[in-house]
């Protein structure tokens, strides 16, 4: 099977507001993953791993490069691709997880994991039984009708992590998702999105500073200023 994700030779530079001088971010970043696969993407802050992930999981442009997905047997191009094909690829086979949450202030937790799932227009009943069942694996049915201000941020981020898989996305995109979490729950975190792509074929790519969680992936990549290095372990 071809890999799900091809990401050739990617550049990005971003425009200093107050000159014309650009950054240079993304150097010519390069990545292939698998289907299933789960990826650790380490490596000092400021690398660009987070401006990658964006790139990847298609809600920022890239300068250069290619960015190919492979699902169903179909193959999209992000370069030529328009823009109902990239939303609709979003929408149906990418989950995300910010380092920030990103919960709606005005929705419950369980009604914030439902989101996904109503905006795609799945059944209502369907999609409430789902985020149940997610809000049980990451730990979090005792605050299901909780408003996010009435979360830590250890449990925002949990309901975060529900809410970017109600859609069974085909691939998981996290930054740093274990970044604010106690030990006990960044294992549960770690356990969920590693179990997520042995029970159902999901692959993630997560940006992560944490070794323990970097450890229980198939596969880890470095980002050393700008591009991605493969790490060989024995
Ligand atoms: N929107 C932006 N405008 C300008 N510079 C940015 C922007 N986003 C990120 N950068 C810069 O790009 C570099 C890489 O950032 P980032 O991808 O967040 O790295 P990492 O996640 O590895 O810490 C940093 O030097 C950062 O300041
Ligand atoms: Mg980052």
């Amino acid at each position: 099977m071809k890999p799900i994700i091809t990401a050739d030779a990617i550049t990005k530079a971003y425009r200093t507001s107050d000159s014309e001088a650009t950054t240079s971010v993304l150097k010519g970043a390069s990545l292939t993953v698998q289907h299933g696969e789960v990826v650790a993407l380490m490596g000092p802050s400021g690398a660009g791993k987070s401006t990658l992930l964006h790139i990847l999981a298609t809600l920022e442009t890239f300068d250069s490069g290619s960015l190919t997905y492979d699902i169903d047997d179909r193959t999209i191009d992000l370069a030529s691709a328009g823009t109902s094909t990239v939303t609709s690829l979003r929408h149906s086979s990418i989950g995300v997880v910010f380092q920030f949450h990103h919960l709606l202030p005005e929705f419950t937790a369980h009604e914030n994991v439902m989101m996904p799932g109503l905006l795609r227009g799945d059944r209502e009943a369907d999609v409430a039984q789902c985020a149940d069942e997610l809000l049980a694996s990451v730990g979090m049915m005792h605050r299901r009708d909780h408003m996010p201000r009435e979360l830590s941020g250890g449990e925002q981020q949990r309901v975060a992590i529900a809410r970017a898989l109600v859609n069974r996305p085909s691939v998981l995109f996290a930054d740093e998702p274990t970044g604010n979490l106690d030990q006990e729950h960044a294992e549960a975190v770690a356990d969920l999105l590693v179990g997520l792509s042995t029970r159902n074929g999901t692959a993630c790519v997560i940006a992560t500073h944490s070794v323990e969680l970097a450890q229980r992936a198939h596969r880890i990549v470095r980002m050393v200023d700008g591009r991605c290095v493969e790490d060989l372990r024995g």
